[in-house]
């Protein structure tokens, strides 16, 4: 089957977002003046656009940036399941942070659907919102099976609402399946461009296309500097909603996450789909949920992870899941493929709250491994609450400042030997293509005047040539022919093959080189 569709449909050529490619999204100026405000949010992702509706409804003046386009990160690039279910996390949060702590993370992400839903109906927003059952199975009958009993036992003890099965809906044998009944799934973007909407009537203000500087001001007010220091924003607290802090506040954020990219197709299916979102705890990863499409259902597959920048060939993780789609439902036609990358903690819990002890007026959410649906919006409100000086229950759950770190500390040492060795071994590899043998389309590193380089041919010949070093940290980026793009293994900045930013923490883009000199 899946040999079937390469042949007669296969891939799209370029990467495209089914939901970006389905929103038309206001546009917003590039900031040009200083600005003052209650506070101001950078990033405009779900966590942003939440954050700042709900400062704005308690009657905070609020502005919200972007360093490119709103919702155009990882929140343009679901999969936009909304559920409590997060893979296998409840016996492992049982075990590092007790039942107490485990209780709390169901019950935020199970209120942040509930919030999410409310919303939809209030606003009657026409954003695909559908209750679904959530499955997590697995197709191992050894070790990941023990581990999904004790998965269950979790839920069992925590009093969440599941049920053990021993097959799915899905036409495939599994060795057992924990359902989580009356969960989501919606178009996220539809929903978000109402809250933007929500937003601006009551006096808030957006900025794309503006990048914010590292340096914070602290003394009195704060004062963020933008577009390289040409201009300034004054406010009371500043949020951080994008990957890593835009300013790391001595929190260490760059070697407390780490990065992994993952993809995603949206396939029409040959047989009906049975209904329900579904994702294996086997290697690899393996995700499913539906989606309504001009009409039809069209059923999104998604899975294949891997850190960011180490992956030899990321156009075969599409394929594996082309074939993984069709064999399981067939593949009539493919029309969109999209690849998206998430930051995951020392301890797979989210960091949200004050960036530092020290420093309680600059905020941040970020490491939602994977599940931002939920964790953006259970961000939302406990940044919201504590800029408003209220309680939050859930608030030292995900405080940035924990230190528990059982599982952390390992973590956390093969987490910066792992930086350390693309800093060194992205300097020193061996292996470089000849630019006169790239084909079009093609992209790899080269030699370029006895230095690394990165050469890209496009298809009408043009060579786009550049230093591959980060601008961030100094790593070595790599090519990622699925998306043509240069990313960053350290923590995951990429650029376009132009050298454009097209995810931070970097903020400048990749140094061209002439390839004539
Ligand atoms: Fe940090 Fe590249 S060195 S993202």
């Amino acid at each position: 089957m899946g040999e079937h569709i390469q042949k007669e449909q296969g891939l799209p050529k370029y990467p495209q977002s089914l939901w970006r490619a389905t929103t038309e999204l206001p546009t917003f100026p590039r900031l040009k003046k200083n600005i003052k405000t209650d506070v101001a949010v950078v990033g405009a992702g779900i966590t942003g656009i939440t954050t700042a509706y709900l400062l704005a409804k308690a009657g905070k003046q609020v502005v919200l940036l972007d360093a490119g386009r709103i919702m155009n990160g990882t929140t343009g690039f679901t999969t936009a399941k909304v559920t409590a279910q997060h893979g296998m996390i409840y016996d492992e949060l049982i075990n590092h942070f007790g039942e107490e702590k485990a209780r709390f993370y169901y019950e935020v992400n199970h209120k942040a659907m509930n919030f999410i839903g409310n919303q939809i109906k209030e606003w009657n927003v026409d954003c695909d919102w559908k209750q679904e059952d959530a499955y997590i199975y697995t197709q191992d009958e050894s070790n990941t099976l023990s581990q999904l009993k004790n998965e269950y036992k979790a839920y069992e003890k925590l009093g969440i609402p599941g049920e053990w099965l021993e097959s799915v809906p899905l036409p495939m044998s599994v060795h057992g399946a924990i359902k989580m009944p009356g969960q989501h799934r919606f178009h996220p973007l539809a929903y978000l461009k109402r809250m933007v909407e929500e937003f601006l009537k009551m006096g808030g203000e957006i900025y794309e296309n503006t990048t914010i500087g590292e340096e914070v001001e602290t003394k009195g007010p704060l004062t963020i500097k933008a577009e390289r220091g040409n201009h300034s924003i004054t406010c009371q607290y500043a949020v951080s909603a994008s990957h890593f802090p835009f300013c790391d506040g001595k929190g260490l954020y760059f070697t407390r996450l780490h990065v992994e990219r993952s993809y995603a197709l949206a396939v029409k299916p040959e047989t009906a789909y049975p209904g329900g979102m579904y994702l294996s705890v086997d290697k690899p990863s393996r995700s499913l949920r539906s989606v309504t499409y001009n009409g039809e259902e069209l059923v999104i597959a998604g899975g294949e992870n891997h850190p960011t920048g180490k992956s030899e060939s990321t156009h075969t993780h599409y394929e594996n899941l082309e074939k993984f789609a069709g064999e399981l439902l067939g593949a009539r036609h493919i029309p969109y493929r999209w690849s998206t990358q998430d930051l995951i903690t020392l301890d797979n819990l989210p960091y949200i709250g004050p960036i530092t002890s020290n420093q309680d007026r600059i905020l941040v959410a970020t490491g939602y491994r994977k599940w931002g649906m939920t964790n953006s919006t259970a961000a939302a409100h406990v940044m919201t609450d504590y800029i408003l000086g209220k309680d939050n229950r859930y608030s030292e759950l995900y405080t940035p400042s924990r230190f528990k770190a059982d599982p952390a500390l390992k973590t956390f040492i093969v987490q910066n030997a792992g930086v350390a060795k693309e800093f060194i071994s992205g300097k020193t590899e061996m292996t470089y293509h000849k630019i006169e043998h790239l084909q079009a389309g093609e992209g790899a590193v080269v030699r370029h005047n006895g230095q690394r380089a990165g050469a890209y041919k496009d298809e009408e010949g043009n060579l786009y040539l550049l230093d591959t070093t980060c601008t961030h940290l100094g790593c070595e980026t790599q090519w990622n022919e699925g998306e043509r793009s240069w990313d960053c293994p350290c923590h995951g900045s990429r650029y376009s093959y132009k050298g454009e930013v097209l995810e931070g923490p970097a903020i400048d883009p990749l140094k061209k080189l002439d390839p004539h000199e």
